[in-house]
């Protein structure tokens, strides 16, 4: 549905009161009434990075969620604050990681003999808390954009990897792209004692997958893909790495929301795509190529619905209290975990 008019003038206004005080950063899954406003779009990967390249900007405000934001607060300096527009955009994924669950993982690992083998890798969908643990233990953030690189970064280190939180993105570049097996991967529930593992089984595993997944693109299945296949004759499938392994193996192609959007730019006219991420991006991907034929991998419905929430009288809300001076919704992390957090993501930033 169009964007209520007045609304629209609302954000524009208080965006002009505000000017170069505010730089707004939008994840590729936002609606197209809140990307209208943003001033840089990416995926995490990026805005991590357009964040911390905004110096000038008094507020940064981050429309996306939770884990965001937090990594932009601790991109960016102290003077600078970072605003979500609605506090209750968490991240599903992120919340099957807490922080009294990975250390207990530590101790497993401990009383297993294997932490000094293990680096942590730790996706981008964490909270902060998570990134610092990585941080604290010699190891790295990483996206879906650089994932392969830092498994390498992180085997070049130590001989396992503990993976948080999603299963799927570890498994899909351990066995996918850098040969690993599937009996090299074994999964950690946080919901069982000892993760529901032996000692020999954490031994001889490579890669510890922690027990997490996105509700969004779990959703797709080997019969989605199967179904496209029949209906378009000829469709390229491409999905985005946090879906299931089988759906990643039984696809064309894979990759992150950057590498999904260049991949689209440089298909062919006549072109037929069926697309597994979230959909907001898909329709808008469908929309800027009206010369190719671009699909939604599901027949269902898949928004992010945590994506979702920040809409335009959110973001309306957030830029007319900046503008009279009274920020709300402020994102912060506290010094210590900032700290810890800081190495893993800059580690990250530092990968080849
Ligand atoms: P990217 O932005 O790294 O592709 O990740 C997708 C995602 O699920 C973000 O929440
Ligand atoms: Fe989290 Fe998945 Fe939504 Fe991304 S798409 S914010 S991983 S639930």
């Amino acid at each position: 549905a169009p964007s209520d008019p007045d609304l629209v003038e609302r954000a524009r206004a208080a965006k002009a009161r505000l000017g170069s005080k505010v730089f707004i950063l939008g994840h590729h899954y936002q609606r197209d009434e809140v990307i209208e406003f943003a001033d840089v779009t990416g995926d995490s990967f990026k805005l991590a990075r357009d964040a911390a390249a905004a110096p000038d900007a008094e507020y940064i405000v981050f429309c996306g969620v939770h884990f965001m934001a937090e990594s932009a607060d601790i991109l960016t300096s102290d003077r600078q604050q970072v605003i979500l527009p609605d506090l209750a955009a968490g991240c599903s994924m992120a919340d099957m990681a807490t922080a009294e669950q990975v250390a207990e993982c530590w101790d497993v690992l401990t009383e297993a003999g294997v932490a000094d083998t293990v680096v942590p890798v730790s996706y981008m969908n964490s909270s902060a808390d998570i990134k610092a643990f990585t941080g604290r233990h010699g190891g790295t953030i990483c996206t879906s954009s650089n994932a392969r690189r830092a498994l390498e970064w992180a085997f070049s280190k130590g001989e396992k990897v503990l993976f948080l939180p999603d299963q799927h993105l570890g498994r899909n570049t351990a066995v996918r792209e850098m040969g690993f097996s599937l009996e090299d991967c074994v999964v950690y529930n946080p919901h069982k004692p000892g993760g529901g593992l032996t000692a020999e089984e954490l031994r001889a595993a490579k890669m510890i997958l922690w027990r997490g997944h996105c509700s969004v693109h779990g959703r797709f299945s080997l019969d989605s893909v199967e179904d496209v296949r029949a209906r378009i004759p000829g469709v390229n499938v491409l999905v985005h790495p946090e879906c299931k392994h089988e759906v990643v193996s039984a696809a064309d192609h894979v990759g992150s929301t950057e590498h999904i959007i260049k991949m689209l730019d440089e298909a062919p006219a006549g072109s037929s795509w069926a697309i597994g991420t979230e959909l907001n991006l898909v329709r808008r991907l469908a929309k800027a190529h009206p010369d190719k034929t671009i699909v939604f991998l599901d027949r269902t419905v898949c928004f992010c619905s945590t994506m979702n929430r920040i809409d335009l009288p959110h973001l309306v809300w957030a830029l007319e209290s900046l503008a009279d001076g009274k920020p709300v919704n402020r994102i912060q992390v506290d010094a210590e975990t900032e700290h810890f957090a800081k190495l893993a993501l800059e580690q990250m930033l530092a990968l080849p």
